[in-house]
């Protein structure tokens, strides 16, 4: 079995002082594919941002390919191979879809050479619309492009928060298909928020169930597969 990348232990964050996370303790292997799912305001995106370091750990801890991190500055948890992308995505529509992979080089301060050719490989749009403005593009080829982005610093692990916010719900199948493909090419590990049930149940091979700012249910693939259970949990 495949080691450990992400543990978290008994994790607590929130703003102003008040927790929002009230001791959430998850653990990811290398490669895997791990949805975290949970009705609105249960803290998913703070979930996200802490383990990148947007949001300060109050207590508790976060381990990341064996090294603690919970004290680390965002910028070093990126440099060691920690990708995320955004709610919203926030790809910058101004700019062209070259110069926003080039924004995601700039924030890991490294590109290999050839990364520019691997994005543009799996995401052959971005190719075709390289010198295009973002905010030209369509929900799922921004959700692409914001993804590209982050696989450009090379990361281990991405984390991605509702990758099918905003998408239209045809596109929904191709984005998920996309996402499975480039973990099988690339074996990044793949931690996402959702709570579209056709993206969960088509990408996830893992998932925890989040309500109040704890992990309440870890649902294996034979539970993934029953709708009526990941609805249940959704609608908690
Ligand atoms: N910047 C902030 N300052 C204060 N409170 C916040 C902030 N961001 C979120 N919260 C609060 O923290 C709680 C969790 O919010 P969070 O965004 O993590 O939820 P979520 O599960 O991602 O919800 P959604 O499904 O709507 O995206 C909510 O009560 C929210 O109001
Ligand atoms: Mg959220």
């Amino acid at each position: 079995m495949a080691d450990t990348i992400l543990d978290v232990k008994d994790l607590r964050a929130g703003y102003g002082g008040k927790p929002v996370l009230q001791g959430v303790n998850l653990s990811v292997r290398e490669g895997e594919i791990v949805a975290v799912i949970g009705r609105n305001g249960v803290g998913k995106s703070t979930l996200m941002k802490t383990l990148i370091g947007l949001i300060g750990t109050m207590s508790g801890e976060i381990s990341f390919g064996g090294r603690s991190i919970s004290q680390l500055e965002a910028y070093r948890r990126a440099k060691l191979g920690i990708g995320y992308v955004p709610q919203g995505r926030d790809v910058f529509p101004r700019m062209t879809v070259r110069e926003n992979l080039q924004v995601g080089e700039a924030m890991c301060g490294r590109a290999d050479a050839g990364a520019y050719d691997k994005v543009y490989e799996l995401f052959p749009i971005l190719k075709e619309r390289a010198s295009q403005s973002a905010g030209t593009m369509s929900g799922g080829q921004q959700q692409q492009l914001a993804i590209g982005r982050v696989l450009i610093g090379g990361p281990k692990m991405i984390l991605l928060d509702e990758p099918s916010e905003g998408i239209q719900p045809s596109i929904v199948q191709e984005i998920g298909r996309i996402i499975v493909d480039f973990n099988r090419r690339t074996g990044i590990t793949i931690v996402f928020v959702e709570q579209n049930l056709d993206l969960i149940r088509a990408i996830a091979q893992r998932c925890y169930v989040m309500d109040k700012g704890r992990i309440v249910a870890e649902l294996n693939p034979h539970e993934l597969d029953d709708r009526d259970t990941i609805r249940k949990y959704l609608a908690v």
